[in-house]
């Protein structure tokens, strides 16, 4: 028996035993969460209203955050929150109708959590407010010199507070379990638009003061913000698209299939529960591919290739305004509730809008980086879709696997149970829990109940659990097959047993996908003249297309072609994209370049988002 078998029994038997127990409702009112300081178990914030002005030569925010309280615990006498590199000018507390100072304390500097923000709370308080001002060293916020934007006359600042740093840009509850509504008042120079992830005027006036409304409760990391020299292109009824002005237009036509994503969506899983669905183009440096802001995705402009080959990034960050924005994960142990179901509403709308197909081809991609990926993950633990009780850093616990391990999951019980069964329960769960924080053990307990004892026999326990609770690949694991990723395979076959001329290959009608597929596919051993042979036929180290230069440039490091060292280091001070990065950096470093890579990294630092800049740091510093 291996080693991994035994775990998975062992952890099998211990979650069987937990799960014989009745259904525990506290579960879902006050998780665990060991990345928060807050006493939310005892006070919840249910509402927050923010009063900022941004300071673009100072780098920061300044103003005041008013949170309305809900006493869980009603001999609370203090509120603790989480904050990180705040400073606390003064806070007041609003009780029987009157506003006073009220005695506050940072505690002491985690580098990861930051401090928390205890305040006494007088008898009968019903809120707080906290005047503060956020450091220009905010993990959550970027700020771009005019020079780092496209347009370079303005400056630049947005917010990225998944998974703990809204606690950077406000004192607040920074936990997914707590969720509550804002509002907020933010003044701008006077030639910029801030912009938020809520309803706002929509009068287009630039006069440097802006109001918002978010009246859906959401989780901490949910909350965002942007400020820039935007403009913004209408695709349809709800949805739009603001962007700096060289590439909007190019953004509205690469995203002008949205609706068509969104039609998809409803159709299947219900309305669509948030007003607008608004898109923001960033600058290159926005550290992700997408990040699903309600009601405004945040999106990198890599993905606009002008062919709309890079779109289910769109389908993904429109599939968690169901997956993640109206059903949330509880806490950051178990982010497959989000990444997982988004991923798989992703593919199911890819399939509708794009055919079987391409959305075949997607899965055959995820699941080989899944693969990949998983031998490189050294805790057993943090390869189960429910992570450990404790581990380091929840943004690490976002490794392929939440995304399509969970995503497999779904796709298993779809197989299992077919679609006739399972969109129908998957579209109720979403309903059922729609604006609630749940733990895995809750989506259990409605799995059992609305899916598995309504068909008997089809699943067994156990093998819910393994999926659930297990390290490693489920022995379930669906295994899609695409016939032409089979022909891209062949043509591979071929053309390195040496009988074609790359030109002669039949590339020409050839998406992304195939190209994906059959860069990811070369030996790593591959011959100088056939790099070279491939690269003059197809210019792949000069690709427009930001996923098919990356994984040209991985194959090339690994095989040691150095013509791709100009363009790479191009990309790599233009790209601030993590996924992109990050295994470029690493593969340097492993492949004996560390010294290019920090000549370069030297370079492109100061334009890399704060997150980024910490990640790489750590990856050059080993
Ligand atoms: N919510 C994530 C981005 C994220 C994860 C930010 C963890 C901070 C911490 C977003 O929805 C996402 O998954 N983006 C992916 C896109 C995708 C299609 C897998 C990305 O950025 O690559
Ligand atoms: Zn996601």
């Amino acid at each position: 028996m291996t080693f991994l078998r035994l775990i998975t029994i062992a952890v099998l038997v211990v979650f069987t035993a937990a799960c014989a127990e009745p259904p525990d409702q506290q579960t879902r009112s006050a998780p665990e969460d060991i990345f928060s300081y807050a006493n939310f178990d005892q006070v919840t914030v249910r509402h927050i209203d923010l009063d900022l002005e941004v300071l673009f030569e100072e780098k920061a925010l300044e103003g005041s955050a008013e949170l309305t309280l809900e006493m869980v615990d009603g001999e609370a006498s203090q509120l603790v929150l989480d904050s990180r590199d705040l400073t606390i000018y003064a806070v007041e507390a609003l009780a029987a109708g009157l506003w006073r100072e009220t005695p506050f304390t940072l505690g002491q500097r985690d580098p990861l959590l930051g401090q928390s923000l205890t305040i006494d709370l007088p008898e009968e308080t019903s809120k707080v407010r906290i005047f503060y001002r956020t450091s220009p060293e905010a993990s959550g916020l970027m700020w771009l010199a005019p020079e780092q934007t496209a347009g370079g006359k303005h400056p630049f600042m947005f917010s990225q507070s998944q998974t703990i740093h809204a606690r950077s840009w406000a004192p607040l509850q920074d936990t997914p379990a707590v969720r509550f509504t804002y509002r907020a008042t933010i003044r701008t120079p006077a030639e910029l638009i801030a912009l938020m992830s809520s309803a706002q005027d929509r009068d287009g006036v630039r006069d440097g003061e802006y109001f918002f409304d978010m009246p859906q409760a959401i989780p901490s990391y949910l909350m965002a913000i942007a400020v820039g020299d935007l403009e913004f292109r209408e695709i349809s009824g709800n949805i739009g698209v603001y962007a700096e002005s060289y590439i909007v237009d190019a953004a509205a036509e690469e995203f002008s299939e949205t609706p068509l994503m969104m039609a998809a969506n409803e159709a299947l899983y219900g309305p669509y529960r948030w007003g607008r669905f608004d898109i923001l183009v960033l600058p290159p440096s926005f550290p992700f591919g997408g990040m699903e802001n309600p009601r405004l995705t945040f999106l990198t402009p890599t993905l606009i290739a002008g062919d709309k080959s890079l779109t289910n990034v769109v389908a993904h960050e429109l599939a968690h305004s169901w997956a993640g924005n109206q059903v949330t994960n509880a806490t950051w142990r178990e982010p497959w509730l989000n990444e997982g179901f988004t991923s798989y509403v992703e593919n199911r709308v890819m399939e509708v809008v794009y055919g079987r197909e391409r959305a075949v081809m997607e899965q055959v991609l995820s699941k080989a980086g899944w693969l990949a990926e998983l031998a490189g993950i050294e805790d057993p633990a943090m390869t189960a879709l429910v992570l450990p009780a404790e581990f380091a850093n929840p943004d690490e616990g976002f490794s392929n696997v939440p995304y399509v391990k969970g995503q497999f999951f779904m796709m298993f019980l779809e197989e299992a149970y077919g679609r006739e069964a399972f969109d129908p329960f998957l579209k109720s769960y979403f309903d059922h829990f729609a604006f609630q924080s749940i733990t895995t053990e809750d989506f259990l307990e409605y799995l059992k109940e609305n899916l598995m004892d309504k068909n008997p026999g089809v699943v067994e326990q156990t093998v819910i659990m393994e999926w659930l609770y297990a390290p490693g690949v489920p022995a379930t694991t669906p295994s899609p097959a695409s016939e032409v990723f089979d022909r891209v395979d062949e043509i591979r076959a071929a053309w390195l047993a040496g009988d074609l001329d790359p030109a002669g290959l039949g590339t020409d009608a050839w998406i992304t996908h195939e190209w994906l597929r059959f860069i990811n596919g070369l030996p790593g051993d591959l011959a100088m003249d056939q790099f070279r042979a491939l690269d003059s036929a197809f210019a792949l180290s000069v690709s427009a297309n930001a996923e098919i230069a990356f994984a040209w440039y991985m194959k090339s490091l690994e095989g040691g072609y150095d013509k791709v060292t100009e363009p790479l280091r191009a990309f790599l001070i233009r790209v601030g994209r993590g996924k992109f990065i990050y295994r470029l950096y690493e593969r340097l470093a492993e492949t004996g370049q560390k010294d290019w890579a920090l000549e370069v990294y030297k370079e492109a630092r100061p334009g890399y988002h704060p997150i980024a800049q910490a990640r790489i740091d750590g990856i050059l510093a080993e």
